[in-house]
């Protein structure tokens, strides 16, 4: 994390304005991790060291961000790796500590939401509250299939289908256009979020992915972010996305 000058961690905890904090550490009232710091220039990770103010730790609050990301292929959801590859920390650059709200597999594309707002973090993240997560795919078909039987296909996923961890709940579909011979472009919307969900149904009904796109999160769009780009939600966008059930 980031180290800053101490009097900018004490006025960022809310202590007291930047000027009356740097009088607080030249009168001897601050310790950082059990020292008395009087004199002014010590830089702090306000995270990980203990400071404290006439005995009182205090504690940093950290500003709640809200960020949508274009996961591009190839890069993980996850915040590390043991083995060394590519995770969207490498990809953003956001001093505070975010999340990634739910997953994306390492081959799909497309939005995920990052915050440090364990809150939202929880309620998007938990099925009961069955936020829509809307999903394009390029699919291809048999040979020997015509559009009809990709159609019955998708008309099977909206009812469930079943999938290693049982049978899916009702899901919207849509054919969304053809791309080239065998292969189409679909829409796939759900509520639930299990391990490779998307991909599982698409294989259920015999049709394999070529490639895949989260393209809306409940209220939230994609739009036309470019694949590695990144943007703060708007004010509006974070209270569509608080209010509950709100797709
Ligand atoms: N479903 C999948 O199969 N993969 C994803 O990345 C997201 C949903």
């Amino acid at each position: 994390m980031e180290r800053v000058v101490l009097q900018k961690a004490l006025a960022d905890a809310g202590v007291a304005s930047r000027r009356a904090s740097e009088a607080i550490i030249k009168a001897g009232r601050v310790k950082v991790n059990g020292i008395t710091i009087s004199e002014l220039g010590a830089r702090v990770d306000a995270h990980a060291d203990v400071i404290a103010v006439d005995g009182h730790r205090i504690t940093i609050v950290d500003q709640k961000v809200y960020f949508l990301l274009n996961k591009p292929k190839d890069v993980l959801t996850t915040n590390s790796d043991d083995r060394g590859r590519k995770t969207i920390l490498d990809i953003i650059n956001i001093p505070q500590r975010v999340v990634p709200i739910g997953r994306l597999d390492i081959g799909t594309t497309g939005l995920l939401l990052l915050s440090n707002d364990g809150e939202l973090v929880y309620e998007l993240t938990h099925p009961k509250f069955e936020h829509e997560k809307e999903y394009e795919a390029e699919v291809e078909i048999p040979s020997d299939w015509g559009e009809g039987i990709l159609k019955k296909g998708l008309d099977r996923l909206q009812q469930g289908v079943r999938i290693t961890t049982g049978r899916t709940r009702p899901a919207k579909t849509r054919l969304i256009k053809k791309i080239s011979t065998d292969h189409y472009l679909i829409s796939i919307t759900i509520h639930e979020g299990r391990k490779h969900q998307v991909r599982q149904m698409i294989n259920a009904i015999g049709v394999s992915v070529v490639s895949l796109k989260r393209v809306r999160m409940g209220p939230i769009e994609l739009g036309d972010l470019k694949e590695g780009e990144y943007r703060e939600l708007t004010e509006q966008e974070v209270s569509a996305l608080k209010k509950k059930n709100s797709h």
